[in-house]
């Protein structure tokens, strides 16, 4: 029986979630609807991972006069996008965070090893000193994700300001990936039911980058 470890949190599985999950997983969802739907589910996630920023308290004066007691997010951030179906998710960010700063890491499987090999990493110059949101739809194996990781904290990031936001996963990809980086927090929009012998995600969407970018 899978348990959810403390530093993944799930979207809450309102009727609007599920119903754009539905959308997205039919087979038979053109792809401007998929494109329409999952970047509607993007947003939520966007959303729901800047709730992890630290914030301090501000108060601003009202028209009214009357003071509003609210906060100020402290932390600077930037994306990183996982290649390429991370990059679907950069615009959904961008909506989010005006001119925020992208990096992009390509991690694809070795013919030989058939371990996730690292191709490209380009990164903003002062990442150490960012809190980073880490772009994937997919959270599979946990192979390239970790692999992303690995990247991050060589150049200097701190493992506990990473935030990494999935459309879904598979709970084995989540044990894997947590026992190796416990201090990640992942936001998930849902949490599949295992892979298939493929190493797809299972109900899943297919083949997410194909989907959204019109390449199957
Ligand atoms: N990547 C995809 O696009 N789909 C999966 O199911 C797993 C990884």
């Amino acid at each position: 029986m899978f348990e959810l470890p403390p530093q993944v949190q799930v979207l809450p599985a309102t009727p609007q979630l599920k119903g754009l999950m539905t959308i997205i997983r039919s087979r038979d969802t053109p792809r401007a609807d998929f494109i329409f739907y999952a970047d509607r589910i993007i947003r939520l996630l966007v959303e729901e991972g800047l709730n992890h920023l630290p914030v301090v308290d501000k108060t601003v004066s009202t028209p009214t006069a009357v003071p509003y007691k609210g906060i100020d997010f402290e932390g600077r951030i930037c994306g990183v996008s996982i290649m390429r179906a991370g990059e679907s998710m950069e615009q959904g960010l961008r909506e989010c965070c005006r001119s925020v700063r992208i990096g992009k890491i390509l991690i694809q499987r070795d013919e030989e090893t058939h371990q996730p090999k690292l191709f490209y990493a380009k990164l903003p110059k002062d990442i150490e000193s960012r809190y980073v949101l880490l772009l994937d739809p997919m959270l599979a194996t946990g192979g390239s994700a970790m692999q992303a990781v690995k990247v991050l904290l060589d150049n200097n990031v701190r493992e506990d300001r990473i935030i990494f936001l999935n459309l879904m996963a598979a709970p084995e990809g989540i044990e894997t990936f947590v026992k190796q980086y416990p201090k990640v927090k992942i936001v998930v929009g849902e949490i599949d039911e295992g892979l298939d012998e493929n190493k797809y995600i299972v109900p899943g969407v297919g083949d997410f980058g194909c989907r959204y970018f019109g390449t199957d």
